[in-house]
This record gives structure tokens, sequence and C-alpha cells, in this order.
């Protein structure tokens, strides 16, 4: 080496250790201001739009005022090595939340995550610390119960910190904006959070009831096997699934002639019996000059190209696959036409998986593995997105493929509420589709950490999610299954689901005694629909999770912080697993409520406990949701201490949009004692839907000190309890 290079490289080596180059560098927030009620808005000084672009929030808030004098949380930013961070100071106690769908306590003080979407099998990679999401996303909880959140707006690969004293969110890319919601209560806050990005949509009803899948249903006789099974058994369910193996070759968007030769007459039967059907779709094409769907890709120019302009191939089920650069208005635009042929098969919904994207280099040696496309991989962007590398994309790839298919299936059907599940997303994705968390472990840890999950996905605007009951992965035992469906029944999404290879997991593989545990369970859920598609209305008008942390119910009390064995469904109703072991309970009155003959003897169920000024709306058991739910309403009354009680039905025609155009009915219930007797009636009733072709009589059931206490009447003159 010449000197002048030697005195060059010691030069640039110098300049790598400069602390100028490895020390944080402080950056002054250059705009700040409120976007909404005790919302702000911290731009960094150098903020750049097209380095950081957002894909979280709904719309581009307007700062239309200045923080108030004592507003408290300011996040500090700072950049090293070219990347940026930001650091949150907190005062005091408090308990933190969040960060969408991780593995681990609900309790989120002293953890780690690492945002970069992960094809995490067991949640194995990196000891569960990254999985199929990013939620950018923390909520803090003070001791007297006001509630603070934090949105760290950018997707770029990231780590995000939540100590006692700090959070902290280091990424690998660009300066991003910060959202701060500062209020009286975690619901108001999480009210702030939907007012950013956006509520689900109202999904269909029939994607409440019952779900059942397998890795895969390998021919049409099967599934139909399977409907029938569960209607010869009166086993309560609404939806079957296909996965991969439906596919020719696993091409996508295509049917295996053998096996599935006429998925239109299939469809067709299952909805004679009364079900949906949901097929899979990857992102992944599979490269083969005879395929029209790579053709036609190809010839719109849609795919990922490397920096040299040749097309990136990575292998997926299928071997080499091309995959669309969903950055692309044209090809979010070719994604969903896509879907007008296929659903034309009577296919009811869309699953989306593998949309990390998961890609298969095991052949690589392990060090240079990434199981995704590689980071410099770009994507070409359009209309509101520029171009960026593969490291900036990633954590959105899923949540953009979804947007694409949503749009694709409400073209397809414009009648109908679209259904679209998905592995991968990004906080905001809820916007387009639901959530399962991904191939969980048929064992007991991964059983008990479903209910942190889903309520923390619901803390982070994601309230329509659930796992694989029973366990994806390795074989499910008769005890496990009981103990997760005497549960899982209550969650958001429920669905029960089984890896190639595993043994039978529909609820009657395990023997007559599950199979019984399974009918009461199963009844549960269905009797209580009611009251969970109002939750789900709730959480699309508001923003509200459906399955709520019991410390929902009284936020200032502390105790409650990190219980995670038990769930609240919305406010009125507390969910207590058969596995839970001397859980702390909310105080106050709660009273026991029995759904179904034998709930409460069966070992298996979660026992369930109306609270004390609670009333909870239900149903008839009913095998699906093409099945009258209201012949009988039944109003589960639970009074509090004064001999009051208050709750909410929502219904419409559980398809469609009339909803929006007024086709729905929101009733109200008060319950009032005296002496022995409580009147129960309507308060208020908004909407236009008429119930009266569908309520043909009303019971109410008072709960009081583990007795129940009937009286039957109608919506229109309400019904009196006599408590003798
Ligand atoms: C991975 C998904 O997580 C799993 O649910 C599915 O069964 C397999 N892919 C096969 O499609």
């Amino acid at each position: 080496m010449s000197k002048i290079a030697r005195f060059l490289s010691l030069i640039t080596i110098l300049l790598l250790f400069h602390p100028l180059f490895t020390e944080a560098q402080p950056v002054a927030i250059a705009r700040s201001g409120m976007v909404g009620k005790s919302i702000a808005q911290f731009v960094p000084e150098g903020f750049d739009a097209n380095k950081t672009p957002s894909l979280i929030l709904k719309s581009t808030p307007v700062i239309s005022g200045r923080l108030p004098s004592h507003w408290k949380i300011y996040p500090e930013f700072s950049v090293t090595e070219g990347k940026a961070s930001a650091i949150i100071h907190l005062k005091g106690k408090v308990s933190l939340y969040g960060g969408g769908e991780v593995t681990g306590t609900l309790l989120r003080n002293g953890q780690t995550i690492r945002l970069w979407n992960t094809d995490s099998g067991a949640y194995g990679v990196d000891g569960g610390s990254r999985l199929y999401q990013s939620h950018p996303w923390v909520m803090g909880l003070r001791e007297d119960g006001t509630a603070f959140g934090v949105i760290f707006d950018s997707f770029w690969k990231a780590e995000l910190r939540t100590d006692d004293d700090k959070i902290e969110f280091n990424t690998e890319g660009a300066l991003f904006n910060v959202y701060v919601i500062d209020r009286n209560s975690p619901q108001e806050v999480l009210q702030g959070l939907a007012e950013l990005i956006g509520t689900i949509d109202l999904p269909p009803r029939w994607s409440l009831g019952y779900q059942q899948c397998r890795f895969s249903y390998g021919t049409e006789q099967r599934v139909r096997e399977i409907a029938s099974t569960f209607r010869a058994k009166q086993l309560p369910c609404d939806v079957i699934w296909m996965d991969i193996d439906y596919m020719d070759g696993y091409r996508v968007f295509t049917f295996n002639k053998a096996t599935f030769p006429n998925p239109k007459q299939l469809n067709a039967d299952l909805h004679a019996k009364g079900f949906r059907s949901v097929f899979m779709i990857d992102p992944g094409v599979k490269v083969d000059a005879g395929y029209d769907v790579y053709n036609s890709g190809t010839k719109q120019d849609v795919w990922l190209k490397d920096p040299s302009g040749k097309e990136y191939h990575g292998k997926v089920w299928p071997g080499d696959c091309a995959f669309p650069d969903f950055t692309m208005p044209r090809t979010q635009q070719w994604w969903a036409d896509l879907y007008k042929p296929f659903l034309a098969n009577d296919i009811d919904g869309v699953w989306n998986d593998m949309n990390e994207p998961a890609v298969n280099d095991n052949e690589l040696p392990e060090a240079m593995r990434l199981g995704t496309i590689p980071y410099d991989i770009p994507h070409r962007g359009g209309a509101n997105l520029p171009a960026g590398p593969h490291l900036l994309y990633h954590n959105a790839y899923g949540r953009l493929m979804v947007e694409a298919t949503r749009k694709g299936v409400l073209a397809a059907k414009p009648d109908k509420r679209p259904f679209v599940l998905t592995r991968s997303n990004l906080l905001g994705g809820q916007r387009y589709a639901a959530t399962w968390t991904g191939d969980n472990y048929a064992d007991e840890k991964f059983m008990k950490v479903t209910l942190p999950m889903s309520v923390t996905l619901g803390l982070s605007g994601q309230p329509f999610s659930g796992p694989d009951i029973g366990g994806f992965l390795g074989n499910t035992s008769p005890d496990l299954w009981g103990q997760w469906i005497g549960f899982g029944v209550f969650l958001p999404f429920a669905r029960g689901h089984a890896c190639a290879g595993t043994n039978d997991k529909e609820p009657w593989a395990f023997g007559p005694e599950l199979e019984r545990t399974s009918k009461i369970a199963l009844e549960r859920r269905y009797r209580l629909l009611p009251y969970l598609y109002t939750l789900f209305y709730n959480a699309h008008k508001t923003g509200l999770p459906v399955m709520c942390p019991a410390f929902f119910d009284d936020p200032g009390n502390t105790a409650l912080r990190s219980e995670e064995q038990i769930f609240l469904l919305g406010k009125n109703l507390l969910v207590v697993p058969a596995f839970a072991k001397s859980p702390n309970l909310p105080t106050g009155i709660w009273e026991t409520l029995n759904l179904v003959d034998g709930d409460q003897s069966d070992r298996y169920q979660a026992k369930l406990l109306v609270k004390g000024g609670g009333i909870v709306p239900a149903g008839e058991i009913i095998q699906n949701t093409t099945e009258e739910s209201l012949r009988q309403l039944t109003l589960y009354i639970c009074l509090d201490a004064k001999g009051k009680a208050g709750g909410e039905l929502y219904w419409d025609a559980g398809e469609g949009w009339d909803f929006k155009k007024n086709g729905f009915k929101l009733l109200n219930f008060q319950a009032s004692r005296s002496k022995n007797l409580v009147s129960v009636s309507v308060k208020s009733a908004l909407g236009n839907y008429d119930l009266s072709p569908e309520i043909r009589k009303v019971k109410a059931i008072v709960l009081h000190q583990g007795k129940q206490y009937e009286g039957i009447g109608s919506l229109k003159d309400g019904v009196q309890v006599n408590m003798h």
C-alpha cells in the first residue's frame, strides 16, 4: 500500500471512530403542536417524509394549536451513525403496555422487542423478541389511573425498549415523527389512538362464529366430511378454511384439478349447510412461464427487482417466486384485480399468509440467512410513497399487501363486508385485516400466552385477533384441547388450526368427553354472539378493544396491572380460564353466568362473571350465524349496589353496508330494582333496523348472590322480574 493510501485509510478509520459519527447526536424538535384533543405531534429537525413515509396513520394530522404549558411528555430525538432514535423519559411509576404482537408478559416494563416482521415458528427466532407484526406503540398507565400513549411513526427496522424510567425507540433509518396522547384513562388513550390510526370496519357476522382450519384439508371430499361432521354432531361452526394444498402446485389464485376440481360447487355445498369458506393466498408468485398470474405480473412490471434491474427471486412453497412490489400503485391494482375471478368461485374470505414476507434461504450458510428479502432490494414506490430499500419497506410489506387484498375483495363483492386475515401487519393495519398470532405450539406455555398476546394487540389498535386454538405445531393432547377451547371460544377470533403431520384437532378428535366439552364451549360462544357483535360495533366506532385487560375495570387499582390470566370482554363480562391460578379479580359485585347446560360442571370451561351494574345480551344456541339468534333475546342482569344496571345490544343484517345508512339498531337497556321487583326496559334506541321479525320474546334473568330470577316480556313493554 502506498503511503498516501495508508494515510487515507487511517483517516477513514479515525473518522469512523470519531465521536461525531458514533455518539448519539441530539436533534432538536423543529415543530410541535396539538393535532387532536390532548394529542401532540413532534417533528424533529431534518425530518423528511421521503425518507420516513407514514403508513400507520389513517390521514396526515394537521397541527391546530400549541402545546399547553402543562404538557409533560416530550420525545428526545437523536441520530447515531445516520440512524434515528427517540427517548421518552418517564416520571413516577408507570406501567407500560402495547407493542402489538408480542410474546411474554402483558406488563411490558423491562422488555425489548425487535420490529422486524419475522416468520417465527414456535416464536423461536431471537427468543421471541420479533414476531410477524410491527407496532411501534406504547401505552403508559400512571399510578393514579391516568394514561398516555406514544406512536413512533416509522416502520424502519427498529428496536423498542420499555424500561421503568424510559421508552426508547432505536431505528435503522431516518428521523420520524412522534405522537403523544395524554388523557384521563387508558380507554381514552385508545380512543385517541383510533383517532390517529382509524378502527376496524364492522366485520361480517359470520366471521365471529367458530372457524375450523387445518394445514390442509387436502381434498374437496375431506372438506365436505369436516363440514358434515360439524352438523351431524351439532357442534356450532361457521367457517371452513382452505390452506395451501387446494392450489395447483402452490400457485396462488389456482386450484388443484385433481383434489379441488370444482371449488364453486364445493362452496355452494358449504353454503347450503350454513358454512362460509376462506381460502389462503400468499404473496410469492411461482416463477413459471406457463402460469398466467406470473406472466401478467411480468407484463405489468410489478415484481421486485435487484439494484441491477434483475427480477428478485426467493424460495417459498412453490420453489422460486417473484414478489409483488406493493409500494407501486399499479401493483396494488393488479393484485386487487386478481381477486375478482378467484372470488367468483363463491369464496367468502381471504387468508394472507407468509407476508413478512417469509423467504426460505436455508441453503445459505447460517450467518447469511435473512429469512426474507435482502435489505437492499429496492421498492419503487409511487403516489404518496417514495422509492426505498427493503430495509425501509419490510415492516410494511404485509400491511401494503392486505390493503390491496381488501380493495380487491371489496371490488369483487361490493355488497359484502370483506373478511381478510393476515399474519404480517403494521400498526394501523387493522383497517384492512384481522390477525391470528401465527405458528404457536401445542403446549401449556403457548396456551397461556394467548391471553397477553391478544390483549396486547387490542391495546395496540387491533381488536380482531386470536391464536390457533389447540396449538398449531406439535400434537395436541385431549387435556390441552379442553383447556384451550374452554376459554379460546371467548377470543375475538376463534379458529382451531393444526400443522401438517400433527394429530387431528377438530372438536370431536379427542374422544367423547372432550367433544362434549367442545360442544359446551362452542354453544357458549354462540349464545354470546349478540354481546360479541355489539363489542365489535363499538370497536369499529370507537377503537376500544373487544378483549380487554382486567385493569380496564379499575385503572387506578394497581393490583390488576400485571393480571394476565383473565380478561374482560367489553366491560360487563369477565372471563376466567380454567387454568387461571388465584388471579387478581377486579373488586365489586360480579355474578357467575351460566349460559349452557353443563357449563358449570365441566372442568375445562372458563368461568364467566357479569359485572355489577352490567347487562349482557345473549341469543339462542345456533349452529351457525345463518340461523336466527335472537328469537329469544336473553338479558343477563347483575345489579349494582344501588339496584341498577345497564347494557347495550347492537344488531343489523350481519352483512352488507346498510348499517352505514342507519340500517342498524342500537338498544340501550336499563334495569332497576324497587323492593323485590326489577323492571327492565329499553332506555333508548338508535337506527332504523327492524328487530321485530327477529326478536319474538325477551327474557330477563337477574343474577343475584348466586341465584337466578327470571321474567319474560317483550322489547316494547319491557320485562318485570320478581326476585321472590
Ligand atoms: C404458515 C402459517 O402460519 C400456517 O398457519 C399455515 O398453515 C402454513 N403457513 C401453510 O400455509
